[in-house]
Order: C-alpha cells, then structure tokens, then sequence
C-alpha cells in the first residue's frame, strides 16, 4: 500500500480524495481470490468512526463496520438491541473517515430476516445514508434466497456463518461452533449457499480450524476468519479488542496494543495535575499582549 500521499486526519473532509488514492471496489476483493488460492490476504478491522477509520484505512482492504459496536459503543448486553439508525450513523461517519478500504455495514437483527424485500429495504436505505460499499447479514442457507434477491438488485453482500452472534438466544452462548459432524457439515453448506447466491466474501466466526479449511476450499468467494483459521483467506478482528480495550481477551484475539493502560495513565496524570494545579500550565493560555 502507497505511503506517497498525505492523507486529511483533521476531522473535517473539506478536504478532496488525495490524487493517488482510489478506494478499493467489491470485485477487486471478491478477485483476490483465484481458483480457490487467495495470494495476498483480505485486511479487515471494524470501525466505528470516522477518526478510528482515518488511522485505519491504509492499512486495510475493508473496513467492516460490526453490529458489534452495540457492545463496544453503546455497552449493551448483545447486538440484538442494535438499530439500523444506530448502524447507518456509524456508518456514514465511517465512510468520512476513509479513503481506501471498501467499507461494508452489518444489518441489524431484525431488519432483514423477515423477507428478501424487508432485507432490501433496510439495505438500500444503510447504503443511501452511508455511502457504505456493502452490506453484511448472518445465517446460511436460510439466507441464500435473500442474499441472491439483493445482489440481483444491486447490493453487494458479505454472509457470515459459524457462530452468528445474532442468534445468541438460539445458541445459547458464543462457544466456537461445528463441534459435532452435523454442524460442521451445516457450516460448510452454509457458506456455499452463500457463496452460489452471490455473496462476494463470507465472514467464518467462531468454529473449529479443520471446519473453517473445509469451507475456504468448498467456495469460489473469499472466506474471511475470525476465531476460524490462518488459511482463510482474509482475517477480521474487532478493533478495541485486537487495542487491548478490554480486560477479557477471547482465545481468538491476539492483543497489538493496549490503549486501555494508555488511557487508563493518561487520566490519572491529567486528574493529578488538575488537582494540584499544575495544569493548565503557561504553554496552554492566552496571556494580553
Ligand atoms: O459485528 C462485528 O464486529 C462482526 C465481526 C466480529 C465479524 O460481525
């Protein structure tokens, strides 16, 4: 990825596209993938706004804003209370911020499984406010007629099968999936029903490594892992989580920062200096002339 330009990082976008920059398309990623072998990798992170999207975009390929900023953002318990407001808000902001990554926006529980029209509907208007490339939904096989009916309609869609943390209350948990020959055999059906109904790169969250290598070789789209496996053929993390936001870190997250203990310090300095005075200091005031 060129690092020749100089990207906007103020908080306006007055400012136009850099000259170089051109942001990546949904066939170029689906592309990646070439009889059945993915050379370079699928860079995906979340993003909830549009600051966090300007420190990411050049180094990501898609940008995925997750309905798990219900979780991240708003401290709630499950993305079930997630809204398509709430998504197309941080969608757009999202957007804002990037230049690069092809930006692709979950639909809400609730505003798609109803009917392929119902999915449109809430699609067309998370891509109208947001500018958004795409858009991802959960489930398989049960959503293949729907994902085929938005494609056909000119809405590009990510599947994401495994562990669909929309059906908590039907899993009972967020344990990793495919632990018996029935549900490993469900998960790869699920992704080639996806794959055939024109979903353009499958999320595999949460199952076991030898269920998420079955999939990546049974479809033609790229599979992008979560807790799944190297050999997908793109990965994606929840940004605060790979930040080291959180105190529990699931088996799958590896941690490359830990702006928890950043922020955590820079609080307590900033609480110790009010109190004694010490700030503002010279350097932060206005003085007459
Ligand atoms: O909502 C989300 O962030 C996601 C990723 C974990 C894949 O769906």
């Amino acid at each position: 990825m060129s690092t020749t330009f100089s990207l906007d990082t103020s908080t306006s976008r007055a400012n136009p596209t850099p000259a170089p920059m051109r942001r990546l398309t949904v066939p170029a990623i689906r592309e990646r993938k070439q009889d059945g072998v993915t050379a370079e990798p699928i860079v995906m992170l979340t993003a909830y706004t549009a600051r966090q999207a300007q420190l990411l975009d050049t180094h990501c390929d898609m940008l995925l804003v997750g309905d798990s900023l219900g979780q991240v953002i708003y401290g709630l318990p499950s993305t079930i209370p997630v809204t398509l407001e709430m998504m197309a808000n941080h969608a757009a902001a999202v957007v804002r911020g990037s230049y690069h990554s092809v930006v692709v926006v979950d639909m809400p529980f609730g505003s798609y499984e109803a009917s392929p029209q119902a999915a449109f509907d809430s699609a067309s208007y998370l891509l109208k406010r947001s500018n958004a490339a795409a858009v991802k939904l959960e489930g398989g096989e049960a959503m293949a007629e729907t994902v085929e009916f938005l494609v056909k309609r000119g809405i590009p869609v990510v599947g994401h099968v495994g562990l669909t943390p929309q059906a908590v209350n039907v899993l009972g948990g967020y344990k990793a999936r495919g632990r018996n020959d029935a549900e490993a055999e469900k998960i790869v059906g699920d992704a080639k029903a996806l794959c055939a109904a024109g979903a353009f790169a499958i999320v595999v969250e949460g199952v076991l490594e030898p269920i998420a290598i079955a999939a990546t070789q049974a479809v033609d789209c790229p599979t992008i892992g979560i807790g799944a496996s190297a050999q997908c053929d793109g990965q994606v993390l929840v940004t605060e989580d790979m930040l080291g936001m959180f105190e529990r870190v699931p088996r799958f997250v590896k941690r490359y920062g830990n702006i928890a203990e950043t922020i955590e310090k820079a609080a307590e300095t900033y609480s110790a200096e009010v109190r004694s005075r010490a700030f503002p200091g010279d350097d932060q005031l206005y003085q007459p002339k």
